[in-house]
């Protein structure tokens, strides 16, 4: 297909403008500049606006981003700190989904999928997140793990079950399906053990492996198909 007609049906502007864009100079594919709108790309061609990745109308995706702590979860910020959505190639509307705190490292999707992003955050569907504390005070006793496991009592309620294993004195690895605000934080410190350092490394099926903080990647056609089929699985 013709490189202004591909950037036009993955909706970037119209076709007379794309041609414009094209003799522009601010279109790659492949990573070299291409300053001809009738040169032929086909699917596999990398292209990218301006330094952007474009993908075609209707494409899924779901990014994958190891989120430093001092960027914000949300899509914008009022108060104009970074957002995870300003740190992946944006292209259309993308949504993080659920939310880390802003001093919380780690792995946070982000999609373009709502169905997706609203499965995976609902409640109902009780999904898993993993996270690593590492935690101030004393070292960790076997009561508090098992406190943690059967449930503490927070202000807004009894926790559910948790799954909780000790990595070192100081670090624990805490499994929970709900989603409630600053939860593990909450837990943690209900059982006299401040959280110094928090990182998500397990969400659903995904696990942040070695992805470099402030690095993402974007997740396969055939990953997508199988999170969706995961997500599909669960019951209501
Ligand atoms: N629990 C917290 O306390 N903070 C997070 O960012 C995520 C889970």
């Amino acid at each position: 297909m013709r490189l202004a007609k591909h950037l036009a049906a993955a909706g970037v502007a119209s076709r007379r403008a794309c041609e414009a864009i094209v003799r522009d100079g601010r279109v790659s594919v492949g990573g070299q500049l291409v300053t001809d709108p009738a040169r032929d790309v086909g699917p596999g061609d990398a292209v990218q606006v301006d330094g952007r990745p474009i993908t075609a109308r209707g494409e899924r995706v779901v990014y994958a981003l190891n989120k430093p702590a001092g960027v914000v979860s949300t899509a914008r910020d009022p108060q104009g700190r970074p957002t995870v959505v300003s740190m992946v190639p944006q292209t259309e509307r993308l949504y993080p989904v659920g939310r880390l705190d802003i001093d919380t490292n780690g792995l946070i999707l982000l999609t373009n999928q709502g169905e997706l992003a609203h499965r995976l955050t609902h409640p109902r569907f009780e999904v898993e997140k993993t996270y690593r504390a590492v935690v101030g005070g004393p070292s960790v006793r076997d009561a508090e793990l098992r406190a943690l496991r059967e449930g503490v009592e927070l202000e807004d309620g009894r926790t559910a079950p948790a799954r909780v294993q000790r990595i070192s004195a100081d670090t624990i690895e805490i499994t929970i399906h709900e989603g409630r605000k600053r939860q593990v934080k909450r837990m943690c410190e209900a059982v006299g053990h401040p959280v110094k350092r928090l990182e998500r490394v397990a969400f659903g099926p995904l696990q942040l492996g070695d992805l470099p903080r402030g690095r993402w990647r974007r997740l396969t056609d055939t990953e997508v198909d199988e999170l969706m089929s995961w997500v599909a699985s669960r019951r209501e």
